[in-house]
């Protein structure tokens, strides 16, 4: 049994009110057309298209948010759902079943689209829909279950009669289809006469007419939130946020105050960290075991050692080692890579730059573009003038250096095994190993 996805994601997206396409609004760190396409691989399903319109497909945000190895296909005209779909039906022949999904249904879980597949294939049924019970199913299309329990039509809200209007059973837009009877029967939809839309759910009809239609509900209310508008969305990430949080404490991970800890998607946390209130933990991040995250904190695809203490502080794309510690309000980005038991204190920023084992840059300092060594000490106030206005340069600081307070070092330039710079000096040009500079410009001071 091969099953391959197809995701609907060239509708419009009116009620969003927003110049970027709905699929590509955010929850959790994550588009959500990227969650769909993360539902059906968790699911196991490997093979996915993407519908979308033609200017969606010239983004480069979709590029972004989308797996190299997820197919995209092209609905020119909006005319429908059942019209998207065929839009990828040349990608899918050869696969026993087709998963079909919107791109605005994310609280579907892996292990709900899972047993759907499972009762498709098991009952040899054409068409599963995926039902959910909801508390309120305004907008959506109802499922219509007729006397003897099977799945009869689904009927979208402003063709529902009062008792259809009145019923709870909602359609989530996932469905599961055998492949080999789904396109002749998508060719046979009539357009619907207020729309003038190609309907998708009307093909659970032609199967039904032939006794192989079913529904699949989740009992789980969050399975029928989706997001068509902006008090939706932030619905969804909450209920979504919630999951996330849940799940690191399950594994071992103590938040101080989960409503105001936000973890985005597949963030990787080991267990013995805590994390305090006000923290967000942003997509890409890797967590070690035993980290204490301080209040307020905010990480950005980076990696954090075992052991680490960040509190407080930015760290974008960046590394901090084992045993390190960031103090509050240090920035750091741009590859900065804090190496194991280093300091970074109060206000210091570092860009693109080692700070090697040991070495500590506690006070209000910038640091970019630096190779510093192991048990270096960099004063307050010091500053690697790396930009001369028109290209960017490098300075290396060698172990053992001692850098004064407020040392402005002009790269390019490079500071000597076990140097040191006295307080204020302005240093132009290398100093080597051993040495003492002071002043301005700097010099030696030793003999
Ligand atoms: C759809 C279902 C409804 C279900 C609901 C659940 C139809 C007709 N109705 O309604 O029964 O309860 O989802 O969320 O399918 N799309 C295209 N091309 C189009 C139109 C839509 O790709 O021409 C895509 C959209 O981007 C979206 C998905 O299909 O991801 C569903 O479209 P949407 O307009 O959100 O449908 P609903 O009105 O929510
Ligand atoms: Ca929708």
């Amino acid at each position: 049994m091969t099953t391959a996805g197809i995701i609907l994601a060239a509708g419009k997206g009116m009620r969003m009110k927003s110049n970027v396409a709905k699929p590509l609004h955010k929850v959790c760190g994550m588009t959500l057309v990227g969650h769909t396409v993360r539902i059906m691989r968790m699911a196991g399903i490997d093979e996915i298209n993407v519908v979308v319109s033609t200017d969606l497909a010239e983004s480069s945000e979709l590029n972004e948010a989308l797996p190299t190895d997820v197919q995209v296909a092209i609905q020119t005209e909006q005319l429908g759902t059942a019209d998207a779909m065929i839009s990828a039906k040349s990608s899918v022949l050869g696969h026993d079943s087709i998963v079909v999904a919107p791109a605005d249904m994310v609280l579907v879980t892996a292990d709900t689209v899972r047993e759907m597949v499972e009762l498709h294939s098991n009952s040899g049924a054409f068409a599963t829909v995926l039902g959910a019970k909801v508390d309120d199913p305004a907008g959506l299309g109802r499922i219509k279950i007729d006397r003897d329990g099977s799945t009869e039509r689904i009927v979208e809200e402003h063709e529902c009669d009062d008792d259809l209007l009145a019923s709870k059973l909602i359609n989530t837009a996932w469905y599961c289809f055998s492949n080999d009877w789904v396109w002749s029967a998508l060719d046979s939809i009539e357009p619907a006469t207020e729309t003038a839309e190609v309907y998708l759910p009307r093909v659970v009809e032609s199967a039904h007419q032939v006794g192989r239609s079913q529904a699949v509900v989740s009992q789980n209310k969050e399975t029928g939130m989706g997001v068509n508008d902006r008090v939706q969305l932030a619905n969804v990430e909450s209920v979504l946020k919630q999951r996330i949080n849940d799940l690191h404490m399950t594994n071992g991970v103590s938040l101080q105050d989960p409503a105001s800890t936000y973890i985005d998607v597949d963030v990787e946390i080991g267990y013995d960290t805590s994390i305090a209130a006000g923290s967000h933990i942003e997509i890409g991040t890797r967590i070690g075991r035993g980290v204490e995250i301080g209040p307020g904190t905010r990480i950005t695809a980076s990696e954090i050692g075992d052991g680490a203490v960040v509190d407080g502080a930015r760290v974008q794309d960046s590394v901090v080692g084992a045993g390190a510690f960031v103090g509050s309000n240090a920035l750091l980005r741009g590859g900065a890579d804090i190496r194991n038991g280093a300091k970074v204190g109060n206000l210091s920023e570092i860009k693109n730059s080692v700070i090697g084992t040991g070495s500590i840059v506690s006070h209000f300092s910038y640091i970019g573009d630096a190779t510093v060594g192991k048990n270096v000490n960099i004063g307050a106030g010091t500053v690697t003038c790396n930009y001369d206005g028109r290209d960017k340069h490098p300075t290396v600081i060698e172990d053992d250096a001692l850098i004064g307070s407020s040392t402005m070092l002009v790269a390019p330039v490079k500071i000597g095994k076990a140097a040191k710079t006295g307080a204020g000096s302005v240093v132009r040009t290398d100093v080597v190993a051993g040495d003492t500079v002071a002043g301005v410009p700097a010099k030696s001071i030793k003999s």
